[in-house]
């Protein structure tokens, strides 16, 4: 049985998650792009680096949703990304037009899949295609949680000058500025930060982490990260392919956990072949529960402009 995920959106992120899905071997690739030829150029391009790379994956690319038929898993990234000084929240109009157009597509031609999205503002896109799709909550889920730790992870480990690999992070909340890295939780091989780094130190990573995404916006200027984003997609879509039932911050659906509800917010899933299969509940400080708190509200106000601009969500 050969495995497929559809990527709609063949832009920065979608084209190198692509290319990474197909050379981690995890499943063949559909790219979808409203831009014609876009998705199409790309996946021949991809298909010609299999000899080189030495994969077997069929990769496939067209404007048309057809090519999605039977995916596993369909990944999200179609919308505009963000430019110097805007946050994610500004992409809100724009990009909500657009994954209400994918999802009706989508829906059509894999009712069945699972749905990773990576379109921003995350937490509010994701509530969005929950409400359109009509899919459960463990088949709607959204990426931010993994390329934030991974920003956390990479920091600490420069901080340290250790292997990044060995960096274990913890990051909760919305995916922008109220996120709520955790250091209490974020280890080295075991060992605390709290032991091995000091606490100005520590303040500084996550301040860097918060602002992760608009450091780079403001080198590229026209446009937003894509490598760490395309690595943290793979690593999610392979937990669900491989049944590897990782413990992986992703935007959810909250049903009564941190004594939230109707929202979605990064906290730490069981990933596997069903979707969320799982939702971990960390026990927090004051401080940190009111910061998790204050993120809730904020995603529930971008979720609010959202209604304002007409949706019924
Ligand atoms: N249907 C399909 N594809 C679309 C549609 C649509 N209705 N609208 C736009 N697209 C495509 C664009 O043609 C473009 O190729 O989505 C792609 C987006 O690619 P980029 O502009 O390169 O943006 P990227 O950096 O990949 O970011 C995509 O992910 O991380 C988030 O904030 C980021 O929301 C942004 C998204």
């Amino acid at each position: 049985m050969r495995v497929k995920v559809s990527i709609i959106g063949a832009g920065q992120v979608g084209a190198t998650a692509a290319l990474r899905i197909a050379e981690q071997d995890l499943a063949d690739v559909a790219l979808v792009d409203v831009v014609k030829g876009l998705a199409r150029g790309k996946a021949l391009d991809l298909r010609q680096s299999a000899p080189v790379e030495g994969h077997a994956r069929r990769i496939e690319g067209s404007e048309s949703y057809r090519i999605c038929k039977g995916s596993d898993v369909v990944v999200v990234t179609a919308g505009v990304a963000r430019k110097p000084g805007m946050s994610r929240d500004d992409l809100l109009q724009i990009n909500a037009k657009i994954v209400a157009e994918v999802i009706e597509n989508v829906v059509a031609v894999a009712p069945e899949a699972i749905l990773l999205m990576v379109t921003n503002p995350l937490d509010v896109t994701t509530y969005l295609a929950y409400k359109l799709s009509g899919f459960p909550r463990s088949r709607v889920f959204g990426m931010a949680g993994v390329l934030d730790t991974a920003r956390f992870r990479a920091f600490i480990a420069e901080a340290l000058n250790t292997a990044p690999e060995d960096v274990q992070a913890m990051v909760l909340g919305g995916h922008g500025d109220t996120m709520v890295p955790l250091p209490r939780y974020s280890t080295v091989s075991g060992i605390p930060i709290t032991q091995l780094l000091d606490r100005k130190v520590i303040r500084a990573i996550v301040q860097r982490t918060r602002q992760g995404g608009a450091e780079i916006v403001k080198y590229l200027k026209t446009g937003s990260a894509y490598y760490a984003p395309a690595s943290a997609i793979a690593q999610m879509v392979a937990s669900i392919l491989k049944d590897q039932k990782r413990i992986l911050p992703t935007s959810v659906l909250l049903t009564g956990q941190y004594g939230l509800r109707n929202v979605f917010l990064g906290v730490p899933a069981v990933l596997g072949a069903r979707g969320v299969e799982k939702v971990i509940e960390l026990q927090l400080s004051v401080a940190e529960r009111k910061a998790l708190k204050r993120s809730a509200e904020h995603v529930r106000s971008t979720v609010a402009q959202l209604k304002q601009l007409g949706w019924e969500v």
